[in-house]
């Protein structure tokens, strides 16, 4: 299996071009199936979260090409995909493609919202929880759908026609929110969404949807109204940029000093983690082509978190900040009330010499003067990154191994960090 071989302790210096979001992606290349025109989508991050979704969008009977990189294009790989659903052949989500990623058993609001029915396999539990979807279930029999699980499928079927409903979810979530959205733009009448999520992924799929016709208001915060349409149309609109990037490459910079550019990176899409990196001792300057993070020799402040929805502190960057604390002057506290089981980074960071005790929800951090590298391996995406973080600082050689982790959800990550300085080198196996 390919692994990453690091060399710490050079300091970053550079720009780094800032890739589409990964988690806008997704919602936004399911969107296509609610309609038989071409939905375009620009900026969309080469990576194999993307791919996967593309051979189960493909296994519906989705057709789609991809445009050549342009000069002018930010982010090294980004390209534009031309999604066309006109026929969909299946509405079935087999287990052996819904089982690798989550956030295809999103397919089911659209399918169900388009063709009357769809049937699903059930996502199951991951690295970092059970996650279940219950509130999506719940939430599509509300709109009238037959829901039924047998043999690890979800069934879901029309019984007369879905109508527009007032739903409060019982907590934030982001794929839930996504679900309901799509699936409430086709359904008969008025649909209100109250405590859902708020996340900027969600702004964009809404914008995307009302381009194609639907009727939204309010996405961007709790409350969303929806007002059904009897047809959505084909739009063309440009992934936003990849907010966990953005905060990586921060606490990277943040982690072993130097000056960096990051470009087409959008503060209001994190001023939380940027605040909180102030707070750390990190110098961030932003401008409307992107950011500048640099720190100087000075030590770094430990600071708390407590993981939230957004705007709160996002979950998919705790990780990397543990990492950043472990070199900090001092004792900081890291507490993760998303996710039960997201600290499987704790044992690895470990291995650096990081010393870190965890207690329930929160993981008390002391600061050391240096970490060692050492040979890991990552049980998710964002813990892996912050192993790569970790090594970036570290004495000496870290190896990081099962990397296709990190292939899921960052672009070209080894290209970026070593035009910056970085020793890193992708050994393939
Ligand atoms: C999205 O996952 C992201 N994935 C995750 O990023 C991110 O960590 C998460 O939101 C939180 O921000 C994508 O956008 C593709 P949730 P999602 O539904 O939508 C519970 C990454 O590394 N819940 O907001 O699946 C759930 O178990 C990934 O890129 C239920 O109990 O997360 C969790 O505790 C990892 N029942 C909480 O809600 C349900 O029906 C929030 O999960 C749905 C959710």
């Amino acid at each position: 299996m390919d692994c990453i071989k690091i060399i710490g302790g050079n300091k970053l210096s550079g720009t780094i071009p800032i890739s589409g979001a990964k988690n806008a992606a997704l919602p936004l290349m399911i969107a296509s199936l609610l309609t038989d025109d071409i939905l375009s989508l620009e900026d969309v991050p080469y990576l194999a979260d993307i791919e996967l979704l593309t051979r189960i969008l493909s296994n519906h009977g989705v057709d789609y090409s991809v445009n050549g990189r342009r000069e002018h294009q930010s982010g090294a790989y980004s390209r534009i995909i031309h999604f066309n659903a006109r026929h969909i052949a299946n509405t079935i989500a087999p287990y052996d493609l819904v089982s690798r990623m989550r956030a295809s058993f999103w397919v089911i609001g659209p399918l169900l919202a388009r063709m009357g029915e769809a049937e699903v396999s059930l996502p199951g539990g991951c690295a970092i929880g059970t996650r279940p979807v219950d509130w999506i279930l719940d939430g599509l029999r509300k709109f009238g759908a037959d829901i039924t699980i047998e043999n690890g499928y979800v069934r879901a079927r029309t019984k007369t026609i879905l109508c527009g409903i007032d739903y409060t979810f019982p907590k934030v979530t982001v794929g839930g929110t996504h679900v309901m959205l799509m699936v409430a733009t086709l359904a008969r009448g008025d649909t209100v969404l109250r405590n859902a999520a708020c996340e900027p992924e969600v702004i964009n799929l809404a914008n995307c949807l009302n381009l194609m016709g639907a009727r939204i208001i309010g996405a961007g915060t709790s409350e969303i109204y929806i007002t059904g349409v009897s047809r959505l149309s084909g739009a063309r609109i440009k992934v936003i940029p990849d907010r966990i990037e953005i905060g990586t490459y921060a606490i990277a910079v943040g982690m072993v000093g130097g000056d960096i550019f990051l470009e087409g990176a959008d503060s209001s899409l994190l001023s939380t983690v940027l605040q909180t990196l102030r707070k750390a001792g990190v110098h961030i300057i932003e401008n409307d082509q992107g950011l500048r993070i640099f720190r100087d020799t000075s030590s770094l402040a430990p600071v708390d978190i407590i993981t939230q929805p957004f705007p709160g502190f996002p979950t998919d960057l705790q990780a990397q900040f543990m990492s950043l604390m472990t070199c900090a002057k001092g004792r900081s506290h890291i507490t993760e009330i998303i996710f039960e089981n997201r600290f499987m980074h704790v044992q690895e960071l470990a291995r650096f010499g990081a010393s870190i005790s965890l207690s329930g929800h929160t993981a008390t951090v002391e600061g050391v003067k240096f970490l060692k590298g050492a040979e890991v391996m990552a049980t998710d995406l964002r813990a892996s990154v912050s192993l790569v973080i970790a090594g970036l600082a570290a004495e000496g050689e870290t190896v990081v191994n099962r990397i296709y982790h990190l292939d899921r959800g960052f672009e070209c990550l080894e290209e970026k960090l070593s035009h910056c300085g970085a020793q890193i080198q992708r050994i393939r196996a």
